[in-house]
């Protein structure tokens, strides 16, 4: 049998097929995806009809779970994270970013599942850091490899949208975090460039009267639409990614319509 991989654009993005996320997988079978998934970086998986559960231990065979500071999570299994506009105002993630890269370890990667969406809109879009780091000039590739750039939870969590102790809390058990500005990817050995208007403040040792431009750079760079795919979601579509050396978007241009995903988190390891 096997997964069948259908690749969206030369950068990024594929749709797998030929599998059932609701069973647990063979060996092989969780090797083709995770390999997929490291290769275009962003697949999707169509009609999946799966618990909490099963998309907990899906996620759970890449590696140990993360639960978030800041986000409601479910009752019955709480890493799984509950992307509900009927809970929490999900503007937070109509911006570029690689998620929680405010931790010392980031995800890996992460397992969303669509359960409602609204009858038009609320796309995501993905971006491959590494295409945008392959397409810079040599010379700016070495100098950005001498950098380093703070991240930081507090901005893309603002106070006005969220219970202010709790994010008050999150804040001091998540300082902000250093990070090289390029990254290799630990399997592969490719370069991606690794900071994110989500996230990342500033770069170590430099004014932001210099940072904030070459920053701004950056993020416009990453975003060129020839390193992204957009995904039109469906209920019960899953997306994997590898958020090591990608950045997503979510689009808010659904007005109120109500839109419901599930995210299980897969802990990385520490950006070299
Ligand atoms: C996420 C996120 C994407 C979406 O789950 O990490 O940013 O489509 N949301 O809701
Ligand atoms: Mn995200």
């Amino acid at each position: 049998m096997g997964i069948t991989i259908e690749p969206l654009t030369p950068a990024i993005g594929a749709i797998v097929s030929g599998v059932d996320l609701a069973q647990p997988l063979d060996a092989q079978t969780h090797r083709d995806i995770e390999a997929a998934m490291i290769d275009r970086q962003v697949i999707f998986v169509r009609d999946q009809a799966i618990t909490e559960r099963q998309q907990r231990d899906f996620a759970a065979r890449f590696g140990p779970l993360h639960v978030h500071p800041i986000y409601p999570r479910s009752k019955a299994v709480p890493e799984i994270m509950l992307l509900d506009t009927a809970l929490n105002d999900l503007r937070d993630n109509a911006l570029w970013h690689s998620d929680v890269s405010f931790l010392e370890t980031p995800a890996l990667g992460a397992v969303l599942l669509a359960r409602k969406v609204p009858p038009l809109g609320g796309d995501t879009l993905w971006a491959s850091a590494t295409a945008a780091y392959d397409a810079l000039p040599a010379t700016m590739k070495t100098w950005l490899a001498t950098l380093s750039a703070t991240h930081d939870l507090a901005k893309s969590f603002p106070p006005d949208r969220f219970d202010a102790a709790a994010l008050e809390a999150a804040k001091r058990n998540n300082p902000p975090m250093v990070h090289p500005v390029i990254r290799t990817h630990p399997v592969t050995g490719r370069k991606a460039i690794y900071v994110s208007e989500g996230f990342t403040t500033g770069i170590v040792g430099m004014e932001p009267a210099m940072a904030d431009p070459l920053l701004t750079m950056l993020y416009t760079h990453i975003t060129r639409p020839e390193f992204t795919v957009r995904w039109k979601w469906r209920a019960g579509d899953v997306a994997i990614w590898d958020n090591r050396v990608t950045q997503h978007y979510a689009t808010y241009d659904y007005g109120n319509a109500h839109r419901v995903m599930n995210r299980a988190t897969i802990m990385g390891d520490r950006p070299f």
